[in-house]
């Protein structure tokens, strides 16, 4: 288990297979999928979720927005789309292109990018949003979110899914695993990913520029708006 604050390795690619792999979750409806973590804790993958219309607990996300908002990791794009019913300006961005038809097939904006690449407007968005388990993007929560940060303006927030209190910061390998055709479980390729709870959180904005303004919960989902410090 990593549960410190360390830069990933020299050498580490910052793109890794996250979208490849998250983009075979999302053509091999309805699965089911896991996301199996080398520390050995487990999750099913939401991916009905993620292909289905904005749940109620993104309603408490889309409240904290005001302007113009960019989705990390949109996937399908339904919370790109939530954000756009409420009239903000929305753009989602995600690796997989695959991800990113599909969202467009919504009728939102969706563009096919690395976070950590050239994005549009940077500097200039109110809100950057990590739902999903997205702050594992990379595999290093401080590196994603100081480079949410440089894409806030002076008074933007990052709103980011968290983890509830109590696994605290953790840095490592997953894999998607499903079911073949025989329905044994088939393993994936290993990705750097991470996971972030409410109180590791604080520790993990401040090295990344940020500052915890508010955590909340949305039934048993729990988020947190970061604003830059300074
Ligand atoms: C856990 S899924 C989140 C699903 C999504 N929020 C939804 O509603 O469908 C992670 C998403 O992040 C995308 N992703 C992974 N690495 C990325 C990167 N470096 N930049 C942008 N998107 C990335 C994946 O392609 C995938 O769609």
């Amino acid at each position: 288990m990593t549960n410190d604050l360390l830069p990933a390795p020299a050498g580490t690619p910052r793109r890794d297979r996250a979208g490849d792999v998250f983009a075979a979750a999302l053509r091999d409806r309805p699965g089911p999928h896991w996301l199996v973590h080398d520390d050995g804790r487990h999750r099913a993958l939401p991916v009905r979720r993620w292909h289905g219309p904005p749940e109620p607990a993104t309603r408490a996300v889309v409240a904290r927005c005001a302007g113009p908002t960019l989705d990390v990791g949109c996937g399908p794009g339904r919370l790109t789309l939530a954000l756009a019913r409420a009239g903000h300006a929305a753009v989602g961005v995600d690796v997989s292109s695959y991800a990113v038809r599909l969202a467009r097939s919504r009728g939102v904006v969706a563009l096919r990018r690395d976070v950590f690449a050239p994005l549009p407007a940077e500097g200039r968005w109110a809100h950057v949003l990590l739902m999903d388990g997205n702050i594992g993007i990379g595999g290093d929560p401080v590196a994603l979110l100081a480079r949410c940060r440089d894409l806030l303006r002076a008074d933007g927030t990052v709103l980011v899914e968290l983890e509830a209190p109590g696994p605290g910061l953790w840095r490592g390998h997953s894999r998607l695993v499903s079911r073949d055709a025989d329905g044994e479980p088939r393993p994936g390729a290993a990705f750097r990913w991470a996971r972030l709870d409410t109180v590791a959180a604080h520790g993990v904005a401040v090295a990344a520029g940020l500052n915890v303004r508010t955590l909340f919960a949305a039934g048993r989902r729990w988020f947190g708006e970061l604003a830059r410090r300074g």
